[in-house]
């Protein structure tokens, strides 16, 4: 499939909940990713973490691979790391259909961001919460994605901080509704509606999901309230 046609297929699918692997029971990693895709999930995300870039060592390539393997499902990469640049192909060649950069790991991402379109997959750029938005501006034409974090990235289980509700506005007026807005951290059934009343259509979610038994459940009850504030603001 096409990057055109992995992203037409998503924004069809819009409100979109990403489950965050790094929640899930690595020890069952293969069970864990069908049980969400069985539950209902579009996308999985994975955070890639290099103990440099944010103080915490997630996983690399092996997992994502891995994952691969496990399911058909679009892999949308979030790397945490200092160096993409160096990376990009070899996440791209072990399976990440998304690919999503730092603006602080990368302060000129104009090339990254081509050579991740160029390598088939889709280009991300993220922005931490001290972060502002306008350190964007220059680079959102290359974009297919922009991750708002409302979470200081590092570790899951952290508390929303509502700062990214403006940048999600303020993302939502400067970019077109061919480009997907992704928040991550600390998602949830009560912070999810004021996400998607901000304008996000892609929500990451990992220890809401992960520490409920029926997952279910949890992906309907989300999307259903990420879908009920879509439908008052629109
Ligand atoms: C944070 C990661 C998130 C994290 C979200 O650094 O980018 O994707 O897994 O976890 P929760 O949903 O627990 O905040
Ligand atoms: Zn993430």
């Amino acid at each position: 499939m096409s990057t055109a046609e992995l992203l037409t297929d998503l924004h069809a699918e819009v409100p979109l909940i990403g489950p965050s692997l790094l929640a899930c029971d690595f020890g069952n990693l293969q069970r864990e990713i069908g049980r969400v895709e069985e539950a209902g999930a579009r996308i999985i995300h994975l955070d890639v973490m290099d103990g440099h870039f944010v103080p915490n060592i997630s996983f690399g390539l092996p997992i994502v691979a891995a994952a691969r393997r496990a399911t058909d499902l679009p892999l949308d990469v979030h790397l945490m790391i200092s160096d993409p640049a160096r990376y990009v192909r070899p996440f791209r060649e072990a399976g990440a259909d998304l690919l999503t950069i730092h603006i602080e790991a990368v302060p000129q991402p104009r090339p990254l961001l081509e050579e991740i379109r160029s390598l088939g997959a889709a280009a991300g750029i993220t922005l931490n919460p001290p972060t502002p938005v306008s350190a964007l501006e220059d680079c959102l034409d290359l974009c297919d994605l922009v991750l708002v974090m409302s979470v200081m990235p590092g570790f899951g289980g952290q508390e929303f901080d509502p700062v990214a509700l403006e940048k999600l506005r303020r993302l939502r007026e400067l970019v077109g509704a061919d480009v997907l807005l992704s928040v991550d951290g600390g998602i949830n059934s009560k912070t999810i509606q004021l996400c998607s009343a901000a304008g996000a259509d892609l929500f990451v979610a990992g220890t809401a999901l992960f520490s409920q038994d029926d997952y279910g459940r949890v992906l309907r009850e989300m999307t259903g309230l990420a879908r009920s504030r879509k439908d008052v603001r629109t």
